[in-house]
């Protein structure tokens, strides 16, 4: 492969180009600090690749989205999230004595320490389920001292407990913030039936299955399960790079994920399609507000870091939204101004020439309100969905025997040595 010239005071350094197995290319900088004196400089990290991986590919001009080279269509059709988190953390999707005892683990672990429930008792019933879910992932490295290990079975123990008590506790701060009694996970329903039951059944009768619910709940969680260097999981390679502890580690993941820039638009979408229905609907308003650099309204759903082109898992998203509503016979006129800001802006060229699309959290919400969610919860909604993604990144992370403590320089810029 050929390496790239770079000339700085008269100097020529000849660096490495990485190329990866979709034609990514980059050039390896390790060395320049250490030869030059010089470091760059790309505040965002968009033109900075933090490490190589083959969990997940996204090609962004093509609105192109892989698994472990797993079309995202493809994956979406026929399979189970459990499977697509195997896929994931471990790299295959064939059936395996592995695989069976990966589930076994996860149902055989749903349940959390009757002294955790407590906990819950400590927090307002106003508490935001994200500060609930990232408080309560934190406590659980108190209940499993053996997550500081690295030891490879230990590793695989400790992601199964979280991928199991992770929907419990999502579960459980909704049953908080309904003043509803806690119910114990059921080994017989799969991952998404039995985070419904947990979520939504009666104390006095047993859940009723709604197959719909099921399986658009199992394909969002699909589509959410992995996104590559996405902020959160860039956190999680962060955290984990210091040896801090899983669970700890996963918390910092959910912090991130929290932000209305991120994970927390979805919450922040429906919001702003409410605010826009209570304004007469007026969606016109709120594109040019959007346009508007005297404004601070963005927008939320629509823009991506990567995606100069139609997000993929909107597009699966949005049919999914009509068939649900349909399904449940729902007329929600937040839809039709979702549809109509989409289009409207479509046509815009302020959107047209900055590629402002709809992204994965322009009409998740819509679906979620339509099983009964609460705005609250979408955001842990996500991070279940994102949850094998970020154990995925972190495990290669740990396993990789090359991978350092991140630590990023800097350019000071600010006062000289001076004296008191
Ligand atoms: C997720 O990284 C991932 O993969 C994330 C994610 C995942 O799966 O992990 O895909 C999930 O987080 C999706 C994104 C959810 N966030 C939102 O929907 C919030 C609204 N969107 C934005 O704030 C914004 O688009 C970001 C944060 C998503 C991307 O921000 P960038 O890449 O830093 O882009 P930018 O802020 O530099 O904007 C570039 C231009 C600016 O205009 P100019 O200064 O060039 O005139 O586009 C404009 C921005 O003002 N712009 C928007 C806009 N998003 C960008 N204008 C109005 N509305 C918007 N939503």
């Amino acid at each position: 492969m050929s390496n790239a010239k770079l000339i700085i005071e008269n100097q020529t350094l000849e660096l490495p180009i990485i190329s990866g197995s979709e034609n990514e290319k980059a050039i390896d900088i390790t060395q320049l600090r250490s030869t030059t004196g010089y470091i760059t400089m790309d505040p965002g990290y968009g033109n900075t690749g933090s490490c190589v991986s083959d969990i997940t590919f996204i090609d962004g001009e093509k609105g192109i989205l892989q698994y472990r080279g797993f079309p995202i269509e493809e994956l979406t059709k026929g399979t189970f999230f459990t499977d697509v988190a195997h896929l994931l953390i471990y790299g295959n999707m064939d059936e395996s004595e592995e695989k069976a005892e990966f589930k076994r683990e996860i149902k055989k672990h749903a349940n959390i320490h009757e002294d955790m429930k407590r906990f819950f008792d400590g927090f307002p019933l106003s508490a935001h389920p994200m500060a609930i879910l990232s408080s309560m992932v934190t406590a659980l490295s108190a209940f499993n001292p053996d997550s500081e290990s690295h030891e490879p079975e230990l590793i695989d123990l400790n992601i199964a407990k979280l991928i199991a008590k992770v929907k419990t506790i999502a579960a459980y701060s909704y049953r908080k913030s309904q003043g509803l009694p806690f119910l114990y996970p059921d080994p017989d329903l799969n991952y998404v039936d039995n985070f419904l039951h947990m979520m939504f059944s009666d104390s006095q009768e047993e859940y009723q299955q709604n197959p719909v619910m099921s399986e658009v709940l199992n394909l969002l969680l699909i589509l959410h399960a992995d996104h590559e260097q996405n902020c959160s999981t860039s956190t999680v390679r962060m955290t984990g790079s210091s040896h801090a502890n899983l669970y700890a580690t996963i918390s910092a993941g959910i912090a991130a994920l929290w932000g209305p820039r991120h994970g927390g638009a979805n919450q922040a979408v429906i919001e702003m399609l409410e605010m826009i229905k209570a304004d007469g609907g007026d969606y016109q308003k709120y594109v040019n507000l959007a346009k508007d650099k005297n404004s601070d309204f963005r927008m939320m759903g629509f823009g991506h870091r990567v995606y100069k082109n139609y997000d993929p898992r909107a597009s699966v998203i949005k049919d999914a939204a009509s068939r649900v509503l349909k399904a449940f016979e729902i007329d929600d006129p937040l839809l039709e101004i979702a549809q109509n800001l989409e289009r409207i802006a479509l046509e815009d060229e302020y959107f047209v020439e900055r590629k402002l699309y709809p992204n994965v959290d322009f009409y998740s919400g819509i679906i979620y309100r339509a099983m009964g969610i609460p705005t609250n919860m979408f955001t842990v909604m996500f991070a279940l969905g994102r949850l094998p993604g970020w154990l995925a990144h972190w495990r290669e992370m740990i396993l990789d025997p090359s991978s350092r403590i991140n630590r990023p320089r800097q350019i000071y810029v600010g006062e000289t040595k001076r004296s008191l």
